[in-house]
């Protein structure tokens, strides 16, 4: 027998206060009529689609805070405008070489990164028409409001472009899509994790990991790239996937940065990373318990780069430059924003300190990465003009 994660809640979390209680009841309630209505077993993307986005109630769809101090999680645009204002002259170079202004983000969270870049690019003499597809409606109401003073610019889309020339950005966004749980037996076959309801009055959550066979597709793209180690628990992101190579349906020139958190595959499914990589955070814990606390608690894997890179070859795009954060904000220019000694030494200090959150190698700098793809773009990205790794993916 392969043993599953075990159910408990970690010592150490924060108690949420009754109104979250009250919250993840009703989200738990849902999640137990999906199990009902799916026969029993829910597969864990499933499960994970419906916890984060089930309108109203998902961890991304209901009111709560989530980013920043009083939050449950830090993003680097939500660190410092500086991230935003890095970005500007690499967002310009795209935009020059597609011969358009037009930007558009995925997931733009609070809207931080577009309260940056638009004035920084307009610092560069473009006056960006800003567009953001945003899953969550709460997000979105709060984005409206954030970026409120450039109104006339910024445009809520409710769909995927049919087709789209300029700069792509999604950051956090890939390892925030569902992902497909899966675990090698002891017989050398592919068991596919999904989530059951347990009643029992005494467990630490409602729900239980079950496995079952899992479909020969799955069972095929798993193999190639993960060999059969009795026990191996893992997870590929299949939606993440699609999203990338559907891109290449709808983006006619320009490209694509992709930010995250995540390896080459050679890493990703490394024999010693027995567990995978799917993490929960609440009130700025982690932990790898996402059957507790539905609703309150941000779930998320770490993005296969080579797997994304290869989505867009599939879907027709190039794949344009992959580097680490650090390297990518270094290559664009984030030094040379900094203030000079001297001047307003606070604000100095709060830079510095930015600076070493975002390109730290024990911060952010080194885990999480950028990959570039995009369709009929010239000559290299400057945020890729030392240090590419495309070798590596
Ligand atoms: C971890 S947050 C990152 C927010 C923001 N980009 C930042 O860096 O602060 C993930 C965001 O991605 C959004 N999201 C997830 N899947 C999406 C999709 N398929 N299309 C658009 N937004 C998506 C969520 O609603 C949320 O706003």
């Amino acid at each position: 027998m392969n043993a599953l994660p075990i159910i408990q809640t970690p010592t150490g979390l924060p108690e949420p206060d009754a109104d979250a209680l009250a919250h993840s009841a009703r989200v738990q309630a849902m999640l137990i009529e999906r199990i009902r209505q799916a026969g029993g077993w829910l597969p864990f993307d499933a499960w994970m689609q419906a916890a984060l986005y089930a309108p109203g109630l998902g961890y991304y769809s209901a009111g709560s805070v989530k980013f920043q101090r009083e939050g449950d999680f830090t993003t680097a645009p939500e660190i410092s405008p500086l991230f935003g204002q890095a970005l500007a002259p690499q967002v310009a170079q795209i935009l020059q070489a597609s011969g358009s202004t037009t930007v558009l983000e995925f997931g733009a969270g609070s809207g931080a990164l577009a309260a940056a870049l638009i004035p920084a690019l307009q610092g560069l003499g473009i006056q960006a028409h800003y567009q953001i597809l945003e899953l969550s409606a709460d997000l979105r109401a709060r984005q409206q409001a954030k970026l409120g003073w450039w109104r006339g610019q910024v445009q809520w889309l409710d769909a995927l472009p049919a087709r789209f020339s300029g700069c792509v950005l999604a950051n956090e966004v890939l390892d925030a899509m569902p992902a497909v749980l899966f675990q090698w037996d002891e017989h050398g076959q592919l068991r596919q994790l999904g989530v059951t309801h347990d009643p029992a009055p005494q467990a630490a959550s409602p729900f239980a990991w079950a496995t079952r066979p899992a479909p020969e597709p799955l069972a095929t793209k798993v193999r190639s790239r993960v060999p059969p180690l009795p026990g191996y628990l893992s997870e590929i992101n299949e939606q993440a996937e699609a999203w990338v190579r559907q891109m290449g349906q709808w983006l006619r020139r320009g490209a694509a940065l992709l930010i995250d958190y995540g390896f080459p595959q050679a890493e990703y499914y490394h024999p010693q990373r027995l567990h995978g990589t799917l993490m929960c955070h609440f009130r700025h814990h982690a932990h790898d318990q996402p059957l507790i606390l539905p609703g309150l608690q941000d779930i998320t894997a770490h993005v296969d780069f080579t797997a994304m890179a290869d989505a867009a070859l599939e879907g027709g795009l190039d794949v344009l430059g992959y580097t680490s954060q650090a390297r990518f904000l270094m290559n664009s220019g984030l030094v040379q924003l900094i203030r000079a000694p001297g001047c307003d030494p606070a604000a100095r200090a709060r830079e510095l300190t930015a600076l070493n959150l975002l390109t730290g190698e024990a911060e952010m700098g080194e885990l999480f990465k950028v990959l570039a793809v995009g369709r009929d773009i010239d000559g290299p990205l400057l945020g890729f003009s030392r240090g590419d790794r495309r070798d590596r993916l």
